[in-house]
This record gives C-alpha cells, sequence and structure tokens, in this order.
C-alpha cells in the first residue's frame, strides 16, 4: 500500500525521493508528492493524482534544491485519489508537512476539535488531522516539535507510519510508527526513512527497524535519537540488510512479474539450501528443533494467512495432515481475528506472509498470542512485523517479490510448508518412507520448473486467443484444489477477467451451469491423485462444449485427447505437484493479461502488502 521516503543529508534530496518513489511503485498506489525544505529555506509541496513519473512532470522547471524531504505514494483509503488528497500534508502555518502509512480511526473527532480551534482542513483524509494536532500542540503548550510529537501521538486511535519535515528545523527529520512498517537507512551524516527496505538499498545496508511506539529524532550530523511515546530513550539497534539492488531490479525481463516467475528455480533453491539433507534424508529447521516440545504437544495447527499465502496454507493443511496426523484449520485472517475463536494455550498457531506486514495477519496473531499459543511465522520479508511478533518460525528467503501478483513466494511458501510438515513428522517418527520419497523428490523440483518455464512461448502464443473470455473457472482436485484456486486468482488480479476456482468435484453443485462453448475450463489433471476423477470431470465440461485448457503429466495421452490445448510438466509425487501445475498457470494468466494490455505489476487497485484492515 502506501509508500514513505525521506531524507535528510548532504546531497540533494529531490532525487533520492523520486528513485525511492519509484522503487515502491510495486506497493500499489494512486497519487504521489514530495515536500521539501529548498535551498531558500522554503518549504515547497507538489503532489499530483496518478503515476509518480506524471508527479516527476508536474515538477519540471521547478526549485529543486535542498536536502531535507519526504515523499509518498498513497494508496487512497480516506477520500478519492486525487491532488489534494494526496501526502504530504501540511499544517495550518505551512509550517510542517507529513506523510503516512495507515489510518487513524479518531479522525473524525480531531478535524472536528481542531476545526474549533481555528484549524482549516483541506482534504478528505485522515493524515491532515495529524499534522494539524502536532502544530496545535506545539502552539498550545509553547513547545517544540520534538516535545509535540509523543504528546500528539498518544492522542492517535489507529495505525500509523509517518516522517515530519519542519520549515522553521531545516536539519532534522521525525520519523514514527505504530502497526504499519518503517525503517531509517544510517548513512555517513545522512539518513534515509522508508516504508520497507527498497528505496534505501542503493545508499546504504546499516538499517533500523523502528518498533511500534517508537520515534525516531534524525538530525544532520548528529547521531539518530530514538524514544517510545513516553519519552523513555532506546538503544537504535542496527542492522545489515538482506538485500541487493539487482534483486529489486528487472533484469532484463519486460516486467517484474516475469523475472519472479522465471527465477522460481534458484528461489526454490536458495529457500531449501542449509535446510533439506537429501543424503541424510532430513529437513533441520532450527525453529522446530529449538521448540520440540512445545510442537509435539501441539493440539492442532491453525494456520492464518491472506490471499496466494492463503491459498498456500490450504496445501499446508493437506500436507500437515497427512504426515503428521494432527488436525490443521486454514483461516483466513480477517474472519479469524472478528470471530470468537475457540483457542487453546496447546495450540500452535502458523501465519503466513510474504510481506510479514499484512494488517489482518498481524491481527490473528495477537488475538493467538493472548490465549497463550505457540506462533510460528512462515514469512518473506527480513525483519518484518509477523517475524519480530512470532515465537519462532522460517524464512522462505526468495528475495525480494516486487510484482503485485505473488508467484515464487507462493510456491516458496508451499515448498516451505513441506519441509516443515517433515521436520514435524520426523520428530516422532512417522511416515519416514514417505518422508524419503518427498525430500529425494523435492530436490528435483527446480529443474523441473525450468523445464514447464520452457514451454513460455508456446503458452504466451495460445493466451493470445482468450482474450474475448469474459469468464474462466479453474478446477482441480485434493493438492491442486488450492492451485485451481490460485490461478484464478491470479487471472483475476492482473488480466480483470472474471475467474473462478472450485474443487472438481464440486462443479456439479452449481458452476455447471456456467457451462457453454464460450466458457474456458482450466483443469488440472496430473497423474497423480484423483485422475480417473477429474477425467471424468472433463467429460462432463466437454459434454456441455467448454474449451478444456488442462496441466497433465508427461506422456499423458487421455487428458490431452479431450482437451482444446494442454501444457505437460514432469511427473512427481502427488503432494509436490501443486509447485510444478502453477508454474503454467502463472505463465497463462501473465500472457493473457499482457495481450490484454494491462499493467501486470501493478494491476489496479491492488497492493502489495495490505497495512490496514
Ligand atoms: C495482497 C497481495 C497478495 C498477497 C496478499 C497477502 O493482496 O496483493 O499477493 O497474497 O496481500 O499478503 P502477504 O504479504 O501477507 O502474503
Amino acid at each position: 500500500m502506501c509508500g514513505i521516503v525521506g531524507y535528510l543529508g548532504e546531497r540533494d534530496a529531490y532525487p533520492i525521493l523520486i528513485k525511492g518513489l519509484s522503487r515502491l511503485e510495486y506497493r500499489g498506489y494512486d497519487s504521489a508528492g514530495v515536500a521539501l525544505i529548498n535551498g531558500n529555506g522554503n518549504l515547497v509541496i507538489y503532489k499530483s493524482k496518478g503515476k509518480v513519473a506524471d508527479l516527476d512532470n508536474l515538477v519540471k522547471g521547478k526549485d529543486l534544491s535542498g536536502s531535507t524531504g519526504i515523499a509518498h505514494t498513497r494508496w487512497a483509503t480516506h477520500g478519492e485519489p486525487n491532488d489534494v488528497n494526496a501526502h504530504p500534508h501540511f499544517s495550518e502555518s505551512g509550517n510542517l508537512a507529513l506523510i503516512h502509512n495507515g489510518i487513524i480511526e479518531n479522525y473524525k473527532s480531531l478535524r472536528t476539535e481542531l476545526s474549533s480551534h481555528g484549524y482549516h482542513f483541506h482534504s478528505s483524509t485522515d493524515t491532515e488531522a495529524i499534522v494539524q494536532l502536532i502544530e496545535y500542540i506545539m502552539d498550545s503548550h509553547h513547545i517544540t516539535l520534538e516535545e509535540a510529537v509523543p504528546l500528539a501521538l498518544g492522542n492517535l486511535v489507529g495505525a500509523y507510519a509517518l516522517v515530519i519535515v519542519n520549515k522553521k528545523d531545516p536539519d532534522s527529520l521525525i520519523a514514527a510508527r505504530k502497526g504499519s512498517p518503517l525503517l531509517i537507512g544510517v548513512g555517513e551524516n545522512e539518513f534515509f526513512v522508508g516504508s520497507d527496505a527498497t528505496p534505501i538499498v542503493e545508499y546504504t545496508d546499516k538499517v533500523v527497524y523502528l518498533d511500534d511506539e517508537q520515534i525516531a529524532y534524525m538530525r544532520k550530523g548528529k547521531e539518530m535519537v530514538i524514544t517510545d511515546i513516553n519519552k523513555v530513550k532506546k538503544t537504535p539497534v542496527v542492522k545489515k540488510l538482506n538485500m541487493s539492488l539487482s534483486q529489486i531490479e528487472k533484469g532484463g525481463f519486460p516486467h517484474f512479474m516475469l523475472k519472479e516467475i522465471f527465477e522460481q528455480p534458484s528461489a526454490l533453491e536458495t529457500s531449501m539450501t542449509g535446510r533439506l539433507y537429501e543424503k541424510e534424508s532430513g529437513v533441520k529447521l532450527t525453529g522446530i528443533i529449538d521448540n520440540k516440545e512445545r510442537i509435539l504437544a501441539a493440539r492442532r495447527f491453525i494456520i492464518c494467512a491472506c490471499g496466494t499465502s492463503w491459498h498456500a496454507g490450504l496445501i499446508g493443511k493437506y500436507i500437515l495432515e497427512e504426515l503428521t496426523r494432527k488436525p490443521v484449520e486454514v483461516e483466513y485472517s480477517s474472519e479469524f481475528r472478528y470471530r470468537k475463536p475457540v483457542l487453546f494455550p496447546d495450540d500452535v498457531v502458523i501465519a503466513i506472509s510474504q510481506s510479514g506486514e499484512t494488517a489482518d495477519t498481524l491481527a490473528a496473531i495477537q488475538l493467538a498470542k493472548e490465549s497463550g499459543c505457540f506462533l510460528f511465522g512462515i514469512c518473506n520479508v527480513v525483519g518484518s512485523s509477523i517475524p519480530r511478533t512470532t515465537d519462532t518460525g522460517i524464512y522462505t528467503h526468495v528475495g525480494p517479490e516486487i510484482g503485485v501478483a505473488s508467484t515464487k513466494a507462493f510456491t516458496a511458501q508451499v515448498a516451505t510448508l513441506i519441509q516443515l510438515a517433515i521436520a514435524i513428522a520426523e520428530l516422532d517418527g512417522r511416515e519416514p518412507e514417505l518422508r524419503r520419497e518427498i525430500i529425494s523428490e523435492l530436490v528435483k523440483i527446480p529443474s523441473k520448473i525450468a523445464k514447464i518455464l520452457e514451454q513460455d512461448q508456446m503458452i504466451a502464443d495460445y493466451s493470445k486467443t482468450f482474450t474475448y473470455a469474459r469468464n474462466f473457472i479453474y478446477l482441480g482436485r485434493g493438492y491442486n484444489y488450492p492451485v485451481a484456486l490460485e490461478g484464478a486468482l491470479k487471472l483475476k488480479e492482473i488480466s480483470y477477467i472474471h475467474a473462478e476456482g472450485y474443487p472438481a468435484a464440486e462443479m456439479k453443485h452449481g458452476p455447471i451451469a456456467l457451462i457453454d462453448e464460450e466458457m474456458p475450463v482450466v483443469v488440472i489433471a496430473p497423474r497423480r491423485g484423483n485422475y480417473e476423477k477429474i477425467v471424468s470431470n472433463i467429460q462432463e465440461v466437454k459434454a456441455r462444449k467448454g474449451k478444456v485448457i488442462a496441466i497433465v503429466t508427461e506422456g499423458d495421452t487421455e487428458v490431452k485427447s479431450m482437451s482444446d490445448f494442454y501444457i505437460e510438466i514432469p511427473d512427481t509425487i502427488d503432494c509436490l505437484t501443486p509447485l510444478l501445475t502453477v508454474i503454467p498457470l502463472q505463465l497463462f494468466s501473465y500472457h493473457i493479461a499482457i495481450a490484454k494490455g494491462r499493467d501486470v505489476d501493478q494491476p489496479r487497485n491492488l497492493a502489495k502488502s495490505v497495512t490496514v484492515e
């Protein structure tokens, strides 16, 4: 969602800020803005609806000098996307400018009160209330900005990551967070602020992750000071950033999504390195070994996630149940947190999240924590909020995922869940044969994915014939039912074609009514699992003249002969088929979206990291 960049130092701030905003574009946004304290000591603010490039055009010929500034990409929540609602917002006197991610829930009452004190509001946003409140507190208490910020933050209900500049104090920046991520890059006599590391990685690998309710005071030529909102000083913990510039660039691919699809063989290999031991036929996960008693004593596993991560969680349920014989529930975090789930202290809650920042999943963890459950995180972004709030966990380690539609993060989550299931089964000696078989097959998965990727051009050519389609149905059974959901989600997200994923046998209970000669039906039919059953489902589709696009195992003849188009995958054991069947579906969605002229990396209305509920 919204993106934050800040700079304070000796260099010109604008080029750093605008480049930082471009790096943050992947998060999803609808307007952008920048505030600089320019060479004349003036606070200048430029804002524009649309893309970062529109903002860059807007400022052409303007005075962009100055080495202190903040910039923002906004994903509209309160008030439509337009120039006025774009951040930064400024205070009544025009001395303060502020950018903000998150939602302030009590903004209406704050606005009413501040209006009664003569403060004027220009936008429909919750954010404007923060900057006005800070100035009101400064003026009414006759105190400095540093003193006013913690007082103001204490009056806010909701979530924030924010950065403030003060025209009267041009050599400083103040940043704070609660519930929305924020980190500070520490350079030589300079500071970089980011809502994630992508705008920072080019300049420094030393970062400080702010914790909730912490405020960072940065001043040119001085050490950064961090306090909590009660003004108690905290020692900044500087960490080394585990990211390289090449990871966040396209590397010759036209889109991040395609790059990330093609990265899957190497990403999965990296993700399994140091964990999967083929010779010893074992999986070593420190988080499991160190918490052996707690995991073995688990009454059940509850998986909480959203979106694509939820689909990975469903596959996780199948494999965890098969290998550990413990009950597993899979919950949408947003539903789980708002009902009254029955939780026991001996439950193990597994939170899955690429970003590690999804607001609903964070809230689900909080709820489970209150019931004393053991919390296990599966995340990709190192140092993000979920790994910092859970008791232990595993990083998927596939590098930054920039394309909004998740691809390599999904396959890594599935591979990680498979390893997790093996490690847990290993603890009490369950299913040794099956574990051995899975491990010896899992190591071959990266090269099998590479083989599927060789069919890219063929898939691209065929995809073009589907630009007419307004609807799609995806069918799968067993381990490939969640893949059907994921395939349909990918298509919706980036091509804007309506698609539904269904367990194939459920088709008869409704979706079959939709099938006619216009309806393309993607059937995931590898030669494992319930093959014969899915063959019958294909016949039901063909009998109603539906167009069948099948994902089949190499050498298959039966399904191929019934299909209008097929894509082959190498053979593997049932529980690993999702790691292969999803690859052609990712390519299929990508190419249909390209043929329809969609912006695949930044599809409309979507955000990469959903930091508001
Ligand atoms: C957004 C993204 C999806 C992602 C979901 C959950 O909707 O666009 O790609 O699957 O959030 O995100 P998480 O970071 O928790 O996996």
